[in-house]
């Protein structure tokens, strides 16, 4: 197996602390990381790197973990520009516009199902997303939810099924028997194909008890919890992710002083997804409330047609700095090791040996321009379990 280092690291983010200055990012200066096959082997100061087959010079950049996308929904067909530009007029975002995407999902082939979550996903990786999760929630059918697993297997091993992103137009009138049919012959054809399942608990989407019984049906089949919660309203899902310790709460915009205290006093972590809030003029998520109260913050993008359609974890790590009252460290935090976290996964996320051989090179001393520089693209390499990627814009 051939060896690598990367020297002359301005800054190096390590995500953990005994490994460089005791804060949370395990800051090293003018340092070195060795990659051996598809791991990381060593870091540290340049001037002690161990002896290797090969060498990439840094020339005083910043080298940072992969940045960990914890939730999107890549599996789609159609987009929503005019629901966009009808929004920035004025209109108001609300859960009913899945529909619309729904309709454009049935009606593709699996072939070009699979060209758009190609190219989303070759978007993000010259963005720097080196691991993604992705969900269904566009079929709502047994056939289609199961179709749109399927696919999002073939390139990520954290796939979410989400037949509860609301209720399917057919059911319109009789939402019990579509959360029976989420719950029998759907959660039965769609398990084989994920890890997590997943709940949008919202007024016009699914209620607490909704929500609850499909989370322990899937949990039942080995299905891990995940939950959007809070993200339109106040409302039951942030303690109902605590009770059933879900990996993750999802959005968590409208929070309640006991909600925070739940999320604090548990493992399950708050994902802010502030795309949405851009994308649809709503209110921040408050970062700074749940990371005083010592909640585990995780940014990521919700990259999807309607109400995020950005694939930019850079972007997003910029909006929480400047309006959610996060510190650039504390988000780049978030959007690498917090994401890992949310995916209760240790092998991402951190440059510390063991873990998977992903990161970044930036076009920048230091990590802190991923907010300081917004809409620049600062991302100049990307590694991916060892591999230096060639990344092309189309
Ligand atoms: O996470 N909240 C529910 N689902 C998506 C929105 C999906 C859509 O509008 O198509 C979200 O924001
Ligand atoms: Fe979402």
């Amino acid at each position: 197996m051939s060896s690598t280092v990367i020297s002359n690291i301005a800054t190096l983010v390590t995500n953990d602390p005994s490994l460089g200055d005791a804060s949370p990012l395990g800051l090293v200066r003018d340092a070195a990381v060795v990659i051996e096959g598809d791991r990381i082997v060593w870091t540290g100061e340049s001037s002690k790197a161990p002896a290797t087959d090969n060498r990439f010079d840094a020339e005083g950049r910043a080298v940072l973990p992969g940045f960990v996308d914890s939730h999107s929904h890549l599996v789609f067909a159609g987009d929503r520009t005019e629901e966009f530009n009808a929004r920035m007029s004025g209109r108001p975002y609300s859960a009913g516009g899945i529909r619309t995407t729904v309709a454009a999902t049935r009606a593709a082939t699996d072939a070009q199902l699979e060209a758009n979550l190609t190219r989303l996903l070759a978007e993000a990786l010259r963005q720097g997303t080196t691991t993604f999760e992705t969900k269904s929630g566009y079929g709502l059918t047994t056939e289609d939810e199961a179709r749109a697993l399927r696919l999002a297997a073939r390139h990520t091993d954290e796939v979410t099924f989400l037949g509860a992103h609301i209720v399917a137009p057919e059911y319109a009138e009789d939402p019990a028997g579509y959360v029976a049919l989420v719950t029998g012959e759907m959660l039965d054809a769609c398990a084989p194909h994920a890890r997590w399942i997943d709940v949008f608990c919202e007024k016009g989407a699914f209620d607490g008890d909704q929500a609850r019984a499909i989370l322990t049906a899937g949990r039942a089949k080995g299905l891990h919890p995940r939950v959007h919660a809070n993200q339109l309203s106040y409302g039951p899902g942030v303690q109902l992710a605590v009770e059933l310790d879900a990996a993750s709460a999802d959005h968590c915009t409208h929070l309640t002083d006991a909600d925070v205290d739940a999320l604090a006093n548990s493992r399950t972590v708050a994902t802010l997804l502030p795309g949405a809030e851009f994308s649809t003029r709503a209110e921040w998520p408050d970062a700074r409330r749940l990371l005083d109260a010592g909640a585990t913050v995780a940014l990521s993008t919700d990259c999807n047609p309607g109400s995020s359609f950005t694939s930019s974890v850079p972007f997003c790590i910029a909006l929480a700095v400047r309006d959610m009252g996060m510190t650039p460290d504390e988000a780049v935090w978030s959007a690498t090791a917090g994401g890992a976290r949310a995916l209760r996964r240790d092998d991402v996320g951190r440059i510390a040996p063991g873990a998977y051989a992903d990161l970044l090179l930036l076009d920048a001393p230091s990590h802190v321009q991923l907010a300081y520089r917004p809409g620049v693209p600062l991302v100049r390499k990307v590694w991916q379990k060892g591999r230096r990627l060639e990344l092309r814009w189309m």
